[in-house]
């Protein structure tokens, strides 16, 4: 029997507005956090890459929007917004069904919290969706991807303010409305765990004394799962054929060794990541939260209704990023000689069984089958995995060729770990690859850390023609989506 993965799987590749899209003061668009992320030089970089963590503070905030001298290469990322068409056609060429991009919210309401939209920024979004219907491709969109209007930090002092919530929604219902019809598959916040973990980028939060504070931060995240569930009733009421979804960072977190201790440390790390999975797939917060909380001094602000929203208004589907495994060994059991490595989001003990990534991230296909398969078991809903992929550097031939074995050798295992998943019963919905045109990073802020399809021609300061390339592995990639699989598989 010839192996294959189903016709309907949705086949694709991923980007965000604030990595990509660039043309960040033009058409009426408001300033967003994205823009205050600087390009930071390889040495001065932490594994996580210094902005991304670093907990923002007003001064630096205006430091950052006055600035005339630094690099902010999230401001013209990809110049997907000028090179839409060409970027869609490359995309109907591979074959793709799916496309995941986010819609910038202060395109739409420039400052965040006008009752009015920008007319411009939803007739790009038009223009987008058009395109990609001619060639019957489906959206799949993200309402809010590391970026936040600045007026709503300035103003709102970001998520912790209740109103913000209400910004959202009308900002939901507006889009919900306008592609009635275009977009049937939307994630409402990216990785929702990282505000838990960085605060600024997508919570719009100010930590003056340099110093995240949970209390604000857990309250911020209180408020994005509420936003989110009226934001998925107002999405279910605006349009029943809509498919709402959470967005998660998956972090596998092994156990060091079988000593009991690393067991039940492995145990809290899943905690710590599920957390927000179980909030809003389950409808409720899970009771080891509380102690957590109570350790923590964090008491969260439930307005009456709350539980219920929580509750009733649960999301459709399980979405997640996934690029790595990690290690984790109880405080206790720590020894000198553990290795770190640098990893998505996090810096963790090394695992002497797995290669590591240009960029340190260790690479653990099989992984992706265990978490497959244990969300699956946890949750019992369609899984979608929207973000896996491999940041490399690359080299442009002078005959304009771009060789990427790796990229290709990473994927192809990854894939075959879904085929064996879906083997295994789990629902999987359909795979995009992130950053399938080559975009500006989440966490350095660099081009040259490419996970792309497709290679833009430029560099870490913005220097370049920005023309678009194939690289070998998007004819690969092309044949997999034409075989459905079988051409890996087989
Ligand atoms: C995910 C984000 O965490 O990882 C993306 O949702 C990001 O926005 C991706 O780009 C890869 O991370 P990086 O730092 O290599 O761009």
């Amino acid at each position: 029997m010839t192996k294959q993965f189903p016709k309907e799987f949705l086949w694709g590749g991923a980007t965000a507005a604030n990595q990509y899209e660039g043309a960040w003061d033009e058409g009426g668009r408001g300033p967003a956090t994205s823009d205050t992320a600087r390009s930071i030089a390889p040495e001065d970089r932490t594994n996580l890459g210094s902005e991304f963590t670093t907990p923002m503070n007003r001064e630096r905030l205006e430091f950052a929007l006055n600035d005339k001298e630094g690099l902010y290469p999230k401001r013209w990322g990809s110049d997907f917004y000028h090179r839409y068409k060409e970027d869609i056609a490359l995309m109907a060429e591979m074959g793709f069904k799916t496309f995941r991009l986010s819609i910038a919210w202060s395109r739409i309401f420039p400052n965040g919290d006008e009752t009015v939209p920008n007319e411009e920024g939803l007739a790009f979004y038009d223009a987008v969706f058009d395109e990609l219907n001619k060639y019957g491709i489906e959206p799949l969109v993200t309402l809010s991807h590391y970026e936040f209007p600045i007026g709503l930090v300035k103003a709102y002092s970001g998520w912790k303010n209740r109103k913000v919530v209400d910004f959202f929604v009308h900002y939901a219902e507006t889009v919900f409305n306008r592609y009635k019809g275009k977009v049937k598959y939307w994630l409402t916040f990216n990785e929702i765990n990282i505000l838990g973990m960085t605060g600024y980028l997508s919570g719009g939060l100010l930590f003056e004394d340099g110093k995240l504070n949970l209390q604000d931060m857990y309250q911020a995240v209180h408020h994005q799962f509420i936003a989110s569930s009226l934001a998925t009733k107002v999405g279910h009421e605006i349009d029943p054929e809509n498919q709402i979804g959470m967005m998660l960072a998956r972090m596998e977190a092994y156990p060091a060794t079988c000593h009991p201790d690393d067991i039940m440390q492995s145990i809290h790390k899943d905690h710590e990541n599920l957390f927000y999975a179980d909030v809003q797939i389950r409808g409720k917060y899970p009771s080891y939260m509380n102690r957590f909380f109570r350790e923590n001094n964090i008491e969260l602000v439930f307005e009456e209704g709350d539980e219920d929203i929580l509750s009733q208004y649960t999301v459709d589907f399980m979405s997640f990023s996934y690029y790595m495994s990690s290690v984790t060994r109880h405080p206790n059991n720590q020894t000198e000689e553990q290795k770190v490595t640098a990893g998505n989001l996090i810096l963790g003990e090394s695992n002497p069984y797995l290669e590591a990534s240009d960029w340190g991230w260790q690479i653990d296909p099989v992984g992706l089958r265990v978490t497959l398969n244990k969300l699956y078991d946890r949750y019992q809903v369609p899984l979608f995995i929207v973000e896996n992929g491999l940041g490399a550097l690359d080299t442009l031939e002078t005959d304009g060729s771009i060789h990427d074995p790796y990229r290709i050798d990473y994927l192809d295992k990854h894939i075959k770990q879904m085929y064996e998943a879906i083997e295994d019963g789990v629902e999987l919905m359909g795979y995009t690859m992130w950053g399938c045109i080559d975009l500006v990073s989440a966490s350095t802020s660099e081009m040259s850390k490419r996970y792309g399809f497709v290679y833009v021609d430029a560099d870490d300061q913005g220097n370049g023609s920005f023309d678009r390339y194939r690289k070998d592995s998007f004819y690969w990639y092309k044949d997999v989506i034409a075989s459905d699989g079988a051409n890996l598989l087989n």
